[in-house]
């Protein structure tokens, strides 16, 4: 069999990073390099100030950083040094030509692999952790096959990455499943055993789930359309919710103790955001009418349809009850991450509302805890924002609190202070369902969250 010992990863981004480290953390044997094009990025993984924020990866560099986990540029030599090769680069939505707002550009799994065949000495495991369209190992096995010199084996294996932003380090260090496909031939089979034995170091054999590539490659793309249809599904019975004097936590709580729908991932929100969901829905879709199957991309569409529309109705929402124009009002924005935790800030539903709320002329107070300024520069070109350093300073002065992701500060504010620095009538919407609205109430705001009626629990 064949024994892993030096594992390299190209793309040092959220996936790249934390998921190497871990290995590296669980795995003294073996030695992981992390390479990536991104000079800026390798230089910050090697400094105190890691590119990404989540909790408990500092913890887990500093203690394996130069041992056996190294960041470098060097991707030539890391590449020809490993006997495992991780594909971790980025596979955003194609901007433009063929399937244009749809397809996965995967220019840069091409650049990785056609990298990998032109400097590889020696065969060579290459492992797909980038999220790709079903079919795609063959690509990258076509590509090494036809590009490599001498009388070199490749491997290809999909091992998609299921952790989420936020939870990354608990989700690698205590995963649900590790699932790693190979083609079914002898050498496949020894392939997909040896990346195996990698995970078993920290995970129990019963959680490591062998399939056939293409069974991998679209679970991938499943389960993240499965996560996402329950929140558009929570998220549409919101709306019924709100018409009708139902409590949409109450329905959630009542919906998922049944067993067979459990309780989690069933709260209603502003919308879902960060880098996959949407992503990788419209990948699905595109998959589908590709292989002529528009019956099945409509339904998958209607997922993130479902989406746009919920982070327009609660705009609609604001705009209506803030007496039909919020030109030249102020409102501040608590959150602009797509999640807690997180200084992601891809797809977030609060790059949305902010650019709804300029185009009304309102100007947006923009507070966030973890999200750097340059970051929400880049989202929001538009004039008609401040940034603030606290939830006080960005609610001073007010018409109306948006809440947009569900930071735990949030909950403990001193809402009295904040509601006496406020124009009147103080508007709370609260786009997460975190805050308690009666002792809101009692305070004096006008609560409007998503998923009940106004100020009603
Ligand atoms: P990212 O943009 O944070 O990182 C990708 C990195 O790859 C970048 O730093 C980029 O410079 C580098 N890169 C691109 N081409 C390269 C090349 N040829 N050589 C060297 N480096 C190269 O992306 P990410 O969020 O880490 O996502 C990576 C993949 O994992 C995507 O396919 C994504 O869908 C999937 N995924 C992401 C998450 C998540 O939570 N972010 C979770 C599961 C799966
Ligand atoms: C997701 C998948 O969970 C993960 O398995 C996959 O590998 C990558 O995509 P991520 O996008 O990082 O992870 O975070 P996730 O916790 O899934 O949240 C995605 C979005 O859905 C966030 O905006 C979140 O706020 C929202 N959400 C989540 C809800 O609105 N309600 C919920 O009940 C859960």
């Amino acid at each position: 069999m064949v024994q892993v010992k030096n594992i390299c990863c190209i793309g040092a981004g959220y996936v790249g990073g934390p998921t190497c480290a871990v290995i590296a953390y669980k795995c003294h044997h073996i030695k992981v390099t992390i390479v990536d094009l991104n000079t800026d990025r390798i230089a910050a993984w090697n400094s105190h100030q890691l590119p990404i924020y989540e909790p408990g990866l500092d913890e887990v560099v500093f203690e394996r950083r130069g041992k056996n986990l190294f960041f470098t540029t060097e991707i030539e030599d890391a590449v020809n040094e490993a006997d495992l090769i991780f594909v971790s680069v980025n596979t955003p939505t194609k901007k433009s030509g063929m399937g244009a707002g749809f397809a996965a550009d995967l220019v840069y799994v091409e650049s990785a692999t056609r990298g990998i065949a032109s400097v590889a000495k020696s065969s060579k495991i290459v492992v797909e952790k980038s999220t790709v369209p079903c079919r795609t190992a063959e690509s990258m096995r076509t590509i090494l096959e036809t590009n490599s010199t001498g009388n070199l084996r490749f491997d290809i294996l999909s091992n998609p990455e299921f952790l989420a932003e936020g939870t990354a380090i608990k989700d690698l260090l205590y995963p649900d499943r590790v699932l790693i496909g190979a083609l079914q031939t002898p050498e496949g089979r020894k392939a997909q055993q040896a990346l195996a034995e990698v995970y078993a170091n920290w995970v129990s054999t019963d959680r490591i789930i062998t399939t056939n590539l293409w069974s991998s490659e679209l679970s991938k793309l499943a389960a993240n359309a499965f996560l996402a249809q329950r929140i558009s599904s929570i998220n549409a019975l919101s709306a019924l919710c709100e018409a009708t004097g139902a409590d949409i936590d109450e329905v959630a709580y009542a919906c998922g103790r049944d067993a067979r729908i459990g309780p989690k991932f069933l709260k209603a929100s502003v919308g879902f955001g960060g880098s996959c969901f949407q992503k990788d829905i419209l990948n699905l879709v595109y998959l589908s009418e590709q292989l002529n199957l528009p019956e099945v991309a409509a339904y998958w569409k209607q997922v993130v349809d479902l989406n746009e529309y919920q982070k327009k109705r609660f705009v609609e929402r604001i705009i209506k009850t803030l007496f039909h124009t919020i030109t030249n009002k102020e409102i501040a924005l608590l959150g602009f991450a797509f999640k807690k935790d997180t200084g992601d800030t891809r797809e977030s539903a609060a790059i949305t509302l902010c650019k709804h709320f300029i185009q009304e002329r309102a100007t947006v107070r923009i507070y966030d805890p973890k999200v750097a300024d340059e970051q929400i520069f880049l989202d929001l070109t538009e004039p008609g924002i401040v940034i603030t350093r606290s939830p006080y300073d960005a609610s001073r002065n007010v018409d109306a609190i948006v809440i947009a992701t569900e930071w735990d500060e949030f909950k403990e504010l001193d809402y009295t202070r904040i509601y006496k620095n406020m124009k009147k009538p103080a508007f709370i919407f609260d786009g997460r369902l975190i805050l308690d609205a009666d002792k809101l109430q009692k305070i004096g705001f006008r609560v409007h969250t998503i998923g009940r009626k106004e100020n009603e629990k």
